[in-house]
């Protein structure tokens, strides 16, 4: 799996030093800019060569009929596609007539930059043209985080050796022309001229571009405007067409001289607003944008980074490579969120158009849990959009035939997207993992506002899907048939465990937040008889087990399926979605992603340590992690059951997952449950953090190459540092005042934490660790500790 290194190792950035055409559709993804509602993929700012175009606006799609050969009732007829949008990224150079296209004449240099502290993407270039003029080149762009619709580029050349004359196009174009999509299902569908034009307005130094969509009937306003400087004489031009705009700056430089464009973007959009409004909203963030100017832009930019990793940064000495990869997560985890606002998060952000920009569970339970500790607001905006899409979900319960709210299992608007059933419908945990969310949002920042206003009404309408989905047998027991947990290479199953739990846990969260809120759950049709159900059945919710080999069944019946062979799967075969057919996958002992895994992290109540070792050795050798969810949590797992050293190499799975490309398909998007999926490995894994029940608890151990660990949570208003050595840690509260204290668990026993001192625990001794987990064959993750 390891591939060469791409990016030299470094705290705070990752750098390109070479530009390499092979990887230039990872580094795309990679180097991809965003504030959660508009995202540039690091394309090249003269657009050619590149990869995969992209730009993406959160929620811009266009509808799309899913064809089926043989279609079923309850079949989704439409699916929804991220659309690539009018792209402002482009400045086309011309010097002495010559294209500057790294292609042609000599690259002396080339260097792109992305600083996770100051959010922007720098490339330096010296090239030399064809016929021998020497130039420099230095681009820096930014999504904006405190302006979120707007985007900003700074364009420099300077004249090397000769004197040159220099013309800079600089665009706005839609409807680009993207490359042909593989077969891999993965890989987004690509749309033929998705953007109609409806307005086009040329200005001396910009303008603006509007489109609609056909079907989904969306409307984009894109705008532009530069600010030159330049020595000497200078022309700037703007002239346009219903799908391009382009303001062309003409000048000469003497050797030594720099022409200098700051280029001001905006987009708005909206399915309601007409023409004027969406071409005002576009005018008036110019003007903003025009206001701070460029250097305003960029001071705002760290400020805003600078609060954001002042409490959220996570320190690990010893491995550099991983401290380099969680940084990089975490500022992709907040470019996904940032700025959302009320709409979803997609399982790639908007850094590339995988999984055609949908939202999955991922959101909820990979990316939430990161941001409600360090980012809550942010946590809370994806539940309200989650909760303005309720509507739709009910709708779906009853072409189901259940009650309740049936949440899709992939979408953008809230429609269920999902051509493919038994990995899409019949993935209801999304209900279950929607209500862990809300009430880990609840528990973390105890905003009972949002409880009341949002949070009740999600926890009962998923609560009564359960409660209809699922049914008590003769003996009373509650079971839930016929589902899809995590792991869709064992698909339709009875009681999958992972679900059951997260079914209960549903069930009793609603029934209890009923009790708190009586009259609006009254408004909201439910009654004692009905929360009392909620309770029974989460009471007696079946949890199968095997007796003989003393594990629990991933869901009924699993263990005594025929086991994979996994001795003669070549590595090539992987991931074996590709190259086997889903029946053959989903009658054997072969498990993509953490399922029952996943269960024994977020439901550790249900398990004793003894289950939990030996549950996790046995799945552990089954797992082929063919799904980018899979590494982090298995870290959480081996760290708990005391297998150190494999939680330390999956963290690293998971946190390098995109910068050395572990899945080959960081070309369509980094994987955003991931690169969030290595501060849980992180902060649950190594530090054991669990908030299960109201609680905040700490285990924190670290294995042989991890020398310290530092983390920081916000909890109820509070800042909470965590810092972890090898036998000690250090807890302490960095705000609140004189009265401010917070009780926690450290290894089991309470503790109060006040910001008078920092409280400093020994860790006590490592049980004995339970029987040694094997993976599959030739599937081991690169261990960490000697890099093989
Ligand atoms: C995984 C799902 C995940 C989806 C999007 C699939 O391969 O099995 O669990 O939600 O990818 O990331």
């Amino acid at each position: 799996m390891i591939r060469e290194r791409a990016y030299p190792v470094d705290p705070w950035h990752i750098r390109e030093t070479r530009l390499d055409l092979d990887l230039m559709a990872q580094s795309e993804s990679v180097f991809a800019l965003s504030n959660g509602h508009i995202g540039i993929r690091g394309n090249l700012d003269e657009g050619e060569p590149h990869g995969l175009p992209g730009t993406y606006l959160n929620s811009f799609y266009e509808l799309r009929p899913l064809p089926y050969a043989e279609a079923g009732y309850g079949f989704p007829e439409s699916g929804q596609t991220m659309v690539n949008v009018t792209n402002a990224k482009l400045m086309r150079l011309l010097v002495d007539d010559e294209p500057f296209d790294v292609r042609y004449g000599e690259l002396r240099s080339h260097e792109r930059t992305l600083d996770l502290r100051a959010g922007t993407l720098e490339r330096i270039v010296e090239w030399i043209s064809p016929s021998g003029q020497a130039i420099r080149v230095r681009t820096v762009r930014l999504v904006s985080f405190t302006q979120r619709a707007v985007v900003a580029f700074l364009y420099e050349v300077e004249a090397v050796d000769s004197p040159a004359r220099l013309i800079l196009q600089s665009e706005l174009v839609a409807n680009e022309q993207l490359p042909p999509t593989s077969k891999d299902p993965r890989v987004a569908a690509v749309l033929d001229h998705p953007l109609q034009a409806e307005e086009l307005l040329e200005q001396r130094t910009g303008g603006l571009l509007v489109h609609r969509t056909k079907a989904s009937d969306l409307r984009m306003a894109a705008a532009m405007e530069h600010l030159v400087e330049a020595p000497g004489k200078h022309a700037v031009t703007t002239e346009g067409h219903p799908d391009w705009l382009r303001t062309t700056v003409a000048c000469k430089l003497e050797p030594g001289q720099k022409l200098r464009v700051v280029k001001l973007a905006a987009y708005g959009w909206s399915s309601n607003r007409s023409l004027p409004a969406v071409r005002d909203q576009v005018g008036a963030a110019l003007a903003s944008a025009r206001l701070d100017g460029w250097e305003g832009l960029v001071e705002a930019q760290r400020d805003y980074l600078d609060a954001f990793w002042d409490h959220s940064d996570v320190k690990v000495e010893g491995d550099p490579e991983v401290q380099q990869a969680v940084r990089f997560g975490l500022f992709h985890m907040l470019q996904s969120g940032a700025r959302a606002e009320q709409r979803p998060i997609g399982s790639k952000g908007l850094t590339g158009p995988g999984y055609d920009g949908h939202t999955f569970w991922d959101a909820e339970t990979f990316v939430l849990p990161a941001l409600t500790y360090t980012q809550p607001s942010a946590a809370a905006d994806v539940l309200r959009w989650r909760h303005s899409t309720l509507d739709l979900a009910r709708e779906r319960a009853q072409t189901l035939g259940l009650q309740g709210a049936a949440f899709p299992w992939r979408t953008i608007r809230g429609q269920e997207c999902s051509a493919y059933w038994p990995a899409g419908t019949a993935g209801f945990h999304i209900g279950a993992d929607i209500a862990d969310a809300v009430r880990r949002y609840v528990s973390a920042t105890g905003d009972f506002d949002f409880e009341r206003e949002v949070g009740l009404e999600l926890l009962v309408e998923t609560a009564r899907l359960w409660r209809s989905l699922g049914h008590h047998d003769r003996h009373g027991r509650f079971h839930i048939d016929g589902v899809t947990g995590p792991d869709e290479y064992t698909a339709v199953v009875n009681d999958n465990i992972y679900t059951n739990l997260m079914a209960q846990q549903n069930l009793f969260a609603a029934a209890d937040a009923v009790k708190r809120h009586p009259d609006l759950a009254r408004r909201l049709g439910v009654d004692g008889e009905e929360s009392a159900s909620w309770r029974d059945a989460a009471a007696s919710v079946h949890i199968p087990y095997d007796r003989e080999l003393g594990v629990h069944q991933q869901s009924e019946g699993f263990t005594r399926l025929q086991e994979w062979d996994f001795e003669n799967t070549p590595p090539e075969a992987y991931p074996l979605l590709l190259n086997y057919p889903y029946f053959d996958l989903y009658r054997k002992q072969v498990v993509k992603q953490a399922d029952l895994v996943m269960a024994m992290y977020v439901r550790g109540d249900a398990f004793t340590p003894e289950e939990k070792a030996r549950n996790f050795a046995y799945y552990d050798s089954r797992t082929v992690r063919d799904s980018s969810l899979s590494a982090c949590i298995q870290a959480v797992m081996a760290a708990e059951v005391g297998h150190l050293e494999l939680a330390h190499d999956y963290l690293g799975e998971a946190a390098l997952m995109d910068l050395h490309d572990l899945h080959q398909n960081a070309r369509d998007g980094v994987h955003v449950a991931s690169l969030a999926g290595s501060w849980i490995a992180l902060v649950a894994g190594l530090g054991g953090m669990r908030d299960s029940g109201g609680q905040l608890s700490f285990a924190p151990r670290l294995p042989s190459r991890i020398n310290a660990l530092e983390f920081s949570l916000l909890w109820r208003g509070l800042r909470l540092r965590v810092e972890v050595t090898a036998d000690e840690v250090t807890y302490s509260l960095r705000n609140g005042g004189g009265s401010a204290r917070l009780d926690l668990l450290h290894h089991g026993k309470e503790v109060t934490i006040t910001q008078v001192k920092p409280v400093v625990l020994a860790i006590p001794p490592a049980p004995p660790t339970g029987p040694q987990p094997n993976q599959p064959f030739g599937r081991a993750p690169v261990r960490r500790a000697t890099g093989s």
